[in-house]
């Protein structure tokens, strides 16, 4: 045995083997590189991260600047000022993908410029190996590149690199390994913050890629969920996000051990619901994303109860036609989705309803479309996304045949026109009310404005200033401007 081998041997047996004690071991180690670093440029490095795709990303990312804060690199809101690049991808639909590859042609010539420059690229894009292949192949300057499933390894990826490691530091998972808690987090605003509640989704819709890239569902435990609320609300949490692919269907498989489904197996979404509503300092709940086929009327009912919680759902109906959901593999019809949207607004009569509408899945016929635009008429929502359906390989709709673009594109303007109608007409319904906003930021675009959510989750801005940011206020909607709010504070 060599010496160097011998110490090698000695080293990795100061490395802990249990998380988080590892990912805590190597941000340390990270952390008296950048030390150094701080001290030969005057200043800390920066980093940023730019984030595509969902919550769950945006949610993610906090957690991958938190670890670069606790490392010592410091956040800068512009990419272009950034020493550290992370691009957190998604991969939903396939413009997703060629806008990545833009964005990385462009980094190129910023990082031969740039001594010591860094990129990463994680998220759900990297879960596909032909992605992964791409990066090898053509983007080489790209230095660290991680998966869903492993992005708490920040750290320990980066220390590879930053400790001499010459080529790219690849290492993406291909199911998930371990649930990591208790990691650093950023959060963007400090008085409301996302909470996973469980990871994956167990649907295979046909048309989507999400099971494949963030894999099957996990739930986290309640207690591990409840206990870190409360850390939240005593740090100043007001509002919080539960976040899952599909919470309703919270509980179907646990990723530990929890005492409080031993004593009530029968505890799901709607139960924890409540207990996050009992934690102290906690004054709104929001929760998404909802699959028509799982919210219960017990949801409703605690809905009803909770004055806490948002009275808004985003209930996702994708197609109105029952032949294409079946096709969908959505497990509901047209009948079983506007049965649903009675039963909510009639417990529910002031909900605020929003939705995910897509146009162009194969098959889809004119009728269909029709059925599409009853449904956006029928429900009246005060938000809808709507999206082109785009072709994931891997998926079972990717097999079938496909509609010509053209048609498609027709038919998704005359959906879009509608949905843009219907969704100002509705949103309009508060004029003349005085609504609870939460104040968020400074206005981008008006000096001497803020702008805030109500609890219907519609964008208010009024006069008012920095010292209102993270507070409750009261609201004079004074005029709807389609999607927004123009209003004037009542107190
Ligand atoms: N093409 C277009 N839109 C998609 N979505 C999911 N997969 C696809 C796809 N292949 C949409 C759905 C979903 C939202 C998050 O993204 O409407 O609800
Ligand atoms: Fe995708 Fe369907 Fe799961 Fe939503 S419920 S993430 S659309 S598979």
């Amino acid at each position: 045995m060599d010496s160097t081998h011998i110490l090698n041997n000695e080293i990795e047996e100061q490395i802990p083997v249990n998380e988080p004690a590892r990912q805590e071991y190597f941000m340390d180690k990270c952390h008296e590189i950048v030390e150094e670093m701080i001290i030969k440029n005057g200043k800390a490095p920066t980093f940023h991260v730019s984030t595509f795709g969902c919550q769950m990303n945006a949610h993610d990312s906090e957690k991958l600047s938190g670890i670069l804060e606790k490392i010592g690199y410091a956040e800068t809101e512009e990419e272009s000022d950034a020493d550290f690049v992370i691009y957190n991808t998604c991969t939903v639909r396939e413009n997703a993908n060629q806008k990545l590859y833009g964005h990385l042609g462009a980094l190129k010539k910023k990082k031969e410029s740039t001594d010591g420059m860094l990129i990463g690229i994680c998220g759900c894009m990297m879960q596909q190996p032909e992605v992964v292949d791409v990066i090898r192949d053509k983007y080489r300057f790209v230095d660290i590149v991680f998966g869903t499933f492993n992005f708490y390894k920040l750290a320990e990826l980066l220390y590879k690199r930053l400790s001499g490691e010459k080529s790219q530091v690849i290492e993406v998972l291909a199911e998930p390994e371990k649930n990591v808690e208790n990691l650093p987090e950023k959060r963007k605003y400090t008085f409301k913050s996302g909470v996973n509640i469980m990871y994956g989704c167990n649907n295979f819709c046909t048309y989507c890629i999400v099971p494949y890239v963030r894999g099957r569902e996990r739930s986290r435990t309640p207690e591990d969920i409840l206990s870190e609320i409360k850390c939240l609300a005593e740090s100043g949490v007001i509002e919080i996000m539960l976040l899952g692919q599909n919470v309703n269907s919270y509980g179907v498989n646990f990723l530990e051990d929890s005492e409080i489904i031993s004593n009530n197996p029968d505890y799901g979404f709607p139960e924890l619901l409540e207990d996050v509503c009992k934690i102290d300092g906690i004054k709104r709940v929001r929760f998404m994303t909802s699959h028509p086929k799982d919210l219960s009327d017990k949801l409703i009912d605690v809905i009803v109860r909770n004055p806490k919680i948002a009275r808004q759902i985003h209930l996702p109906f994708q197609s109105g036609s029952t032949a294409i959901l079946k096709a969908m593999n959505r497990r509901y019809t047209k009948e079983d989705y506007l049965a649903l949207v009675d039963r909510i607004r009639a417990k529910l009569p002031d909900v605020s309803l929003t939705t995910d509408i897509m146009v162009g899945f194969p098959g889809e016929t004119d009728e269909d479309i029709q059925d599409t635009i009853d449904v956006v008429r029928y429900a009246k929502y005060d938000q809808a996304f709507t999206f082109i359906y785009s072709i994931r390989t891997g998926t079972p709709a990717a097999k079938m045949e496909q509609l010509p673009e053209d048609l498609v594109n027709e038919r998704f303007n005359r959906v879009l026109s509608v949905v843009r109608e219907t969704c100002a007409e509705t949103s309009a319904r508060f004029e003349g009310q005085t609504k609870e906003v939460l104040v968020e930021a400074l206005n981008d675009h008006m000096d001497g404005y803020v702008t805030g959510r109500m609890d219907n989750n519609i964008l208010v801005h009024f006069p008012g200033d920095e010292s209102l940011i993270g507070q409750f206020v009261n609201v004079h909607l004074d005029e709807a401007k389609g999607f927004y709010y123009l209003g004037t504070r009542t107190e």
